[in-house]
């Protein structure tokens, strides 16, 4: 396993994680080396609509998108819309960026992604505050274990960054298979109600995966392993 230095001690201290796992393919290995150096956040500076994009826009965020089968499907289907995923296991943007580079036929290549290779929060950061229309948090690694509650995206240091980066109005979508990441989800969030409202009436709001809110690879292991998955909107007030 590698720790990466994440470098805010207010929000995760370091980034747990795979950053690399099977070689990449030739022809991913040629996106990453051409594709990526033209769609990456910048390194530096603020990051807004503008820079990344031309002009304002709505922005969206995703934190740890895996295989970027989300945003690429969102980012279609809201083609005026600029999305952000970060990202920080290599194999996850080499497939992201095949998605990006036209998905085989299945929509043309999309021009409205931008990518991290790397922490989510280092990114997030850096976004001015209330910037963000949306922001996702799909199926984050659990860290079941007690003593690495710490770790998980889903803690009051990480949910304080996205609040202030989401507009009045704006939603942070969250969903898990996992039953302690459930529970856990649910107390942070309850101490986050003055920020969010979560935005469920009946049962089937957050056990059918809303409209607009295509499947991530995860979902469809959980799914294909017989779990329960849970879907949660949240707006900031
Ligand atoms: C269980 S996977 C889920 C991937 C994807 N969201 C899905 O639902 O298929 C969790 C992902 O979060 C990523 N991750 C972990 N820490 C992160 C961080 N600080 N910033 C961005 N991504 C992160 C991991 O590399 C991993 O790909």
């Amino acid at each position: 396993m590698t720790a990466f230095k994440s470098g805010d001690p207010t929000t995760l201290n370091r980034l747990y994680g795979r950053a690399k796992g099977k070689p990449l393919r030739a022809g991913q290995q040629d996106l990453v080396d051409n594709l990526l150096p033209q769609i990456a956040v910048p390194a530096e500076g603020a990051i807004t609509a503008e820079r990344l994009f031309g002009y304002d826009r709505p922005l969206h965020f995703e934190i740890g998108f895996g295989g970027g089968e989300h945003m690429a499907a969102r980012a279609d289907m809201l083609p005026d819309h600029g999305f952000i995923g970060a990202e920080p296991f290599v194999n996850g943007v080499a497939q992201a960026l095949v998605h990006v580079a036209g998905n085989h036929g299945a929509h043309p290549p999309l021009g409205n992604v931008r990518i991290q290779h790397g922490d989510a929060l280092e990114v997030l950061r850096r976004i001015p505050d209330g910037a963000l229309s949306f922001a996702y948090l799909l199926h984050p690694d659990p860290w079941p274990k007690a003593r690495h509650a710490k770790r998980r995206m889903m803690n009051d240091g990480p949910v304080d960054l996205i609040a202030a980066k989401l507009k009045p109005g704006g939603e942070f979508r969250f969903g898990t298979d996992h039953p302690i990441y459930l529970a856990h989800a649910l107390m942070v969030m309850r101490r986050h109600r003055h920020q969010f409202e979560w935005l469920a009436e009946k049962a089937k709001d957050f056990l059918v995966r809303p409209a607009g809110w295509p499947e991530t690879r995860y979902e469809a292991k959980a799914r294909a392993q017989g779990h329960e998955v849970w879907y949660f909107r949240y707006r900031r007030r």
